[in-house]
């Protein structure tokens, strides 16, 4: 039976010259991470990466996760990479709390700030769509045989149009995270780092704060201050909201495929395809808000229909 942490743990131990303990973190949802401690009290973190994820299209390949990792540590908010190893990596420990969903909201400037350190650092390896991803992961939907929540077909065209109305005014990209649920986030003295690279890229800054709004299930007041706290004003608001709604549509197949592609994988407490049919209706409820038609307006930089 192959056991990746524990070849990774040997590498570790050698390299340090003295024994090193793991404690597994149950936290992730795709890779293989632990803390390891050595008995003269360091501290780090072992991220094992599991190949299966960059070859189902739910990360990206590890060497550029890799490299953009080792980008987002020279801005301070990632981790610092302290070693390389064969389909694995040794990260500086950060002391800290992993937020949760609440803790999201309550944060809102210390977040943004931290996304504004990342963004103005040096550009990932890999640019990242995620209308691009939502083709990717709809194909292989096809093509695997794997189920979307019912009426999931009917929903997405309103991508092409939500695409259409974003790129009536285009925004430079940036180096983006693009996965900032809560448990990527980490709540310091120093401010909040940002960890777990699987699905970075450069990409719209709009999106990556309509993901972290619809991550922590923000309500429209939050999604503003976010916004606000990001760019100094909510200029771009209809723009961070449409980014929302392609979060959610994108991520309910991120969850189908996980679920049907690396099952084994899973977290035994968490359950995958409830959490897709739970983004797939969120997506909904947006699209078939009568503020829809106005947000795809406001983005394009037309005039708002009235109705
Ligand atoms: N460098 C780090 N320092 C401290 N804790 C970390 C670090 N990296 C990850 N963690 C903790 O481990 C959890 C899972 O790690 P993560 O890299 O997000 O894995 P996954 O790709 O499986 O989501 C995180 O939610 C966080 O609590
Ligand atoms: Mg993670």
């Amino acid at each position: 039976m192959p056991d990746p942490v524990g070849d990774a743990l040997e590498l570790v131990t050698a390299w340090a010259g003295r024994p090193v303990t793991a404690t597994v973190i149950k936290g992730g949802l795709s890779h293989h991470i632990a803390r390891l401690d050595s008995a003269d009290g360091e501290r780090w973190i072992l991220r094992v990466l599991d190949p299966r994820i960059a070859a189902t299209g739910l990360g990206i390949p590890l060497e550029q996760e890799i490299d953009n990792t080792v980008r987002a540590a020279s801005t301070g908010v990632g981790a610092r990479v302290v070693r390389v190893l064969p389909g694995a990596v040794l990260l500086e420990y950060i002391e800290g709390t992993t937020l949760d969903g609440p803790a999201v909201g309550s944060m809102i400037g210390e977040i943004a700030a931290a996304c504004r350190r990342l963004h103005a650092g040096p550009r990932f390896v890999n640019d990242f769509s995620i209308f691009r991803k939502l083709g990717e992961l709809r194909e292989l939907c096809r093509s695997r045989g794997l189920a979307p929540p019912p009426g999931y077909d009917d929903v997405t065209p309103v991508a092409a149009d939500i695409e259409a109305a974003l790129a009536r005014r285009p925004l430079p990209s940036v180096p983006c995270h693009n996965d900032l649920l809560a448990e990527n986030l980490i709540a310091t003295r120093e401010g909040v780092r940002i960890v777990d690279y699987q699905l970075s890229g450069n990409n719209d800054p709009c999106f990556e704060l309509g993901d972290i709004a619809a991550e922590a299930d923000f309500d429209p007041g939050q999604v503003a201050r976010l916004t606000r706290a990001y760019f100094g004003d909510d200029e771009l608001l209809p723009r961070v909201r449409l980014n929302l709604i392609m979060s959610n549509l994108t991520w309910t197949l991120w969850f189908v495929v996980h679920q049907g592609l690396v099952r084994d994988r899973a977290h035994p407490d968490f359950d995958y395809t409830a959490e897709a049919a739970d983004k797939f209706a969120q997506a909904v409820r947006d699209v078939e808000d009568p503020a829809f038609g106005r947000l795809i307006d406001l983005a394009g930089g037309r005039t708002p229909r009235t109705s």
